[in-house]
């Protein structure tokens, strides 16, 4: 099923935003899997390569990173992305995230963000692919949310109704927006040991202009009419109500990291 997610440049400086908060709070973990100068990273369901760009960085001239994706609008963003952060050991190209043409056994660390959630009834055959790319020693990387914990504060009631929206439109593809909660499960089904299952709250004022993911699948929830197009124009009325709002509502959103570990 086609991924719902349209790219744009809301979307693009979310995930850039994402990025750079992971690289902020996770950079102990990305440590422990073996992000380090010189590994050899592959980052499954890329996206627009934020965080492949970071990773890039990290492991500098001697490593290299391999993005991989479904979608092409997302490639294109990518190869604009790692141009515009100067990042020349980073590459990507079209891949699924279960059979994603990479060569198995010869990565050391192999990233999994926020894709699981995308692919209801799947999950398990791609945490199997991402085991079998890593070389012996080597860690899959994951990381997705809990969804039916994410909060705005004070209350906001069409911010719940999108979410609400959301929910029964990726419930109604088969897909699990708390697959956070599985992500050890995943990893020991795949032969792995888990080093590090941990989940957090990012607490931040809610950026001016950004849009929480369901937005970016409004089109797509349309289509399966799970909103109307007066749902549409009042939310959209509302987004840009809070944009231009001095006090800045506090958001919460859920996020969970496991690492596995291949045996040497
Ligand atoms: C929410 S985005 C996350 C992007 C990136 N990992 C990040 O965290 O910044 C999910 C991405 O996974 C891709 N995706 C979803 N299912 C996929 C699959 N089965 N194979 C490859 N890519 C997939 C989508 O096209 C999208 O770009």
């Amino acid at each position: 099923m086609a991924y719902a997610l349209q790219m744009s440049e809301v979307e693009i400086a979310r995930y850039r935003m994402m990025a750079d908060r992971a690289r902020a709070t996770e950079s102990e973990l990305w440590e422990a899997a073996g992000i380090a100068p010189g590994a050899r990273v592959a980052d499954v369901g890329c996206g627009p390569a934020a965080v492949t760009a970071v990773l890039g960085e990290l492991v500098g001239p001697s490593g290299s990173v391999m993005g991989v994706d479904t979608d092409p609008n997302a490639l294109v963003a990518a190869a604009s992305v790692l141009e515009q952060a100067g990042v020349s050991n980073a590459t990507v190209q079209v891949g699924s995230a279960d059979a994603s043409g990479l060569e198995a056994g010869t990565f050391d660390v192999a990233m999994l963000r926020h894709v699981l959630a995308h692919n209801g009834g799947h999950e398990q055959q791609i945490v199997d692919h991402l085991a079998s790319l890593v070389r012996p020693g080597g860690a899959v990387y994951l990381t997705d949310v809990a969804m039916s914990s994410m909060a705005v504060r004070p209350p906001m009631d069409f911010f719940d109704e999108v979410n609400a929206a959301y929910a029964t439109f990726m419930g109604g593809r088969g897909n699990d927006l708390n697959a956070g909660l599985l992500l050890s499960d995943r990893l020991v089904a795949a032969g792995l040991t888990v080093e590090i299952f941990r989940g957090s709250f990012t607490i931040m004022p809610f950026p001016s202009g950004m849009r929480p993911p369901a937005w970016a699948a409004r089109d797509a929830m349309a289509e399966a009419g799970v909103l109307s197009p007066d749902d549409l124009i009042r939310w959209e009325a509302r987004f840009e109500a809070l944009d231009t709002m001095e006090s800045r509502p506090t958001l919460f959103m859920p996020g969970f990291v496991a690492i596995g570990r291949k045996s040497a």
